[in-house]
């Protein structure tokens, strides 16, 4: 009888404390991802975090995690969903579970360049994807580039009959997969923390990344070739938990909303430049040879990697396809 009094006893104490904590402490947010702070990504969450706490100071604290140190990417979504980590930005190939249509920024070869990608994400299909996972739990909050992928290998790639055979690493996306399966290579899933050892150890032979993933991650000293190829786009989706995101007082709210605008345009505007320093320190360091492709050779992966389109055009939607081909006309 006294100790479930006293439990009881301490329960109402612990949950009167927990009110005063919530009335007075700050928000905290936690934002986790996958790569290193000097990236396009890096960078951003840690904007982010320096404006919220100036403009929100004393009532939002955002502790950023970066290189996996909370949570890998095979685990961050499902700590989202959980509540564990408010704020994540997987790559655009790791939505597949989520919503399929997300599976067209993976389509090889589809934009021709970012500024391509920058009016497809900001016109009518793009905002319908940020906000196409809610009854699931995630709300978009923008989109962020990296930029586009380069194929790596320790053999030259110049066409696509070099990559035959050979095991690279994707990320956890059919599309990827079938991609590699196209060029007669042995595509193979493995989470970003574990590439650089795949690559050293010979687990895998190639890989496909942009230059500020490739030099932060030194995948250059592990692989004797960098095939500019630009074939797909490597961006974000900086996500919510809906919950979460809907249950913070609105002034929080619309302040953060606000903060992740500007950042996401800072962000966009600073990648490619942040790519670009990257592949001059990857020339720099004379460890790994960058091949420059004839318009021939590209158009030759290209051939290669379209039967790619058709298989997921019933996922993606056709109009959706045609829309992200018109904004590469405009
Ligand atoms: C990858 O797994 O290659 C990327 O998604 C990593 C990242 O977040 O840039």
């Amino acid at each position: 009888m006294f100790k479930l009094t006293a439990k009881a006893l301490a329960c109402a104490l612990s949950l009167s404390v927990a009110g005063f904590a919530m009335a007075d402490e700050p928000i905290v947010i936690k934002f986790s991802h996958v790569v290193a702070e000097h990236t396009p990504k890096g960078q951003g969450a840690l904007l982010f975090k320096q404006l919220a706490e100036e403009r929100l100071a004393g009532k939002v604290k955002v502790e950023v995690y970066s290189n996996s140190s909370l949570f890998g990417d095979g685990k961050e979504m499902e700590a989202l969903l959980l509540g564990d980590v408010q704020i994540i930005a997987p790559s655009l190939a790791k939505f597949e579970h989520y919503s399929k249509p997300i599976q067209i920024f993976d389509l090889p070869f589809l934009f021709d360049d970012m500024a391509a990608v920058d009016r497809f994400q900001k016109g009518p299909v793009g905002k319908e994807l940020l906000t196409s996972m809610e009854s699931k739990g995630i709300t978009g909050l923008g989109y962020w580039h990296n930029g586009l992928k380069q194929l790596s290998a320790n053999k030259a790639l110049r066409v696509p009959k070099d990559a035959r055979g050979l095991k690279f690493r994707v990320q956890a996306s059919a599309v990827l997969d079938e991609q590699f399966k196209a060029l007669r290579a042995n595509p193979r899933k493995m989470s970003f923390a574990e590439v650089y050892q795949g690559l050293q150890t010979g687990v895998v032979n190639g890989a496909e990344n942009p230059y500020s993933n490739i030099y932060s991650q030194k995948m250059h000293e592990v692989q004797k070739y960098i095939t500019e190829s630009n074939h797909g786009l490597l961006d974000y989706m900086v996500i919510t938990n809906t919950k979460f995101w809907n249950g913070l007082p609105d002034d929080v709210r619309t302040e953060l909303a606000s903060i992740m605008d500007e950042v996401t345009t800072e962000v966009n505007k600073q990648a490619d430049a942040l790519n670009q320093g990257d592949k001059q320190r990857i020339i720099d360091s004379g460890r790994s040879e960058i091949i420059t492709l004839t318009a021939e050779q590209r158009e030759e992966w290209r051939e290669a990697m379209r039967p790619v389109w058709k298989k997921f055009e019933g996922e993606i939607g056709a109009e959706r396809i045609k829309a992200a081909e018109a904004a590469n006309q405009q």
